[in-house]
């Protein structure tokens, strides 16, 4: 193997992953060797743009921790987060809800509540009722549902970036016997991703803005089902066609209903305009 040019050096690097033993990993190789080669012979970048692109990327690990995760953000902003979504999540099935991005503010074993508990533990904001019903993809009530929900404040922060002694706008509630969940909250804005690292200066000079459409996160876990990491948007939000890392779809957008001062749907007396989402949630036996 010498003398290789730009035709025959995919190939010989092919040949030399031939003797790896795991077979799924040798042809996620030659298949990642292919099209990153058949990339640069199509962009033919020079050495420096060559140097520029490893230093991106040194830089996008330099700027990662066990808080900042800047390559989930790269593959975020660049599709590919919700291409593997697409690929692993398929469903042609209505009943069934659809997925999206998990994001990098999501924190294992939040606090649990009680249904029908506020999560806004002392957050500003526009009163905003959550309820709905899981059921098993058929219709049926779906009882002992985990949920675990997190969301940004009304000035698109999450807990975690302010770096609070406690959780804030994120708990851990269960279903009832009728599969339904209900909470409290603010209304969450919308926001922009994190932009002070590499991610940000990429978007920056490519002319991209960075912010997502208003949301609330649902994680939903079962014995027996598939988990199901998804969002719930705001119906009128101005970046539902432009989300910065192209988690939106169809079936997740909702009307955040404004009602005014009255009765709530729980029961509740409110002495100021307040907002209402209704969300059920279908979930997918596991195979
Ligand atoms: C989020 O929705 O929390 C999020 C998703 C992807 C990147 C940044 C934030
Ligand atoms: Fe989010």
């Amino acid at each position: 193997m010498r003398n290789l040019n730009a035709e025959n050096i995919t190939d010989a690097v092919i040949e030399q992953f031939a003797g790896c033993s795991d077979e799924r990993l040798k042809s996620i190789l030659n298949s990642l060797v292919t099209h990153l080669h058949g990339f640069l012979r199509e962009v033919e970048p020079t050495e420096q743009e060559w140097t520029q692109a490893i230093d991106f990327l040194t830089r996008t690990g330099q700027m990662c921790d066990d808080k900042r995760q800047e390559f989930i953000l790269l593959s975020d902003t660049l599709g590919v987060t919700m291409l593997v979504d697409a690929l692993n999540h398929q469903t042609s099935d209505p009943m069934v809800s659809e997925s999206t991005v998990l994001g990098p503010f999501y924190v294992a074993d939040p606090p649990e509540a009680a249904q029908g508990e506020s999560i806004d533990w002392n957050v500003e904001g526009e009163p905003f009722f959550v309820e709905g019903r899981v059921h098993d993809g058929r219709g049926e009530p779906l009882a002992n549902v985990v949920i675990d929900v997190w969301q940004s404040d009304s000035e698109g922060f999450y807990d975690v970036q302010k770096e609070l002694e406690s959780a804030s706008l994120r708990a851990r509630f269960t279903t009832d016997d009728l599969g339904r969940y209900a909470f409290w909250t603010v209304t969450p804005s919308p926001y922009p991703i994190p932009t002070d690292g590499p991610v940000g200066k990429m978007l920056e000079i490519t002319g991209r803005h960075p912010y997502r459409p208003a949301h609330v996160h649902f994680m939903l876990m079962a014995e027996g089902y598939e988990t199901l990491v998804t969002q719930v948007f705001a119906e009128d939000d101005p970046y539902l066609d432009s989300d910065a890392v192209f988690g939106v779809k169809d079936s997740l957008v909702r009307e955040y209903e404004l009602l005014p001062p009255g009765r709530a749907p729980d029961g509740r007396s409110m002495e100021v305009p307040f907002r209402h989402l209704t969300y059920d949630f279908g979930l997918k036996a596991s195979r």
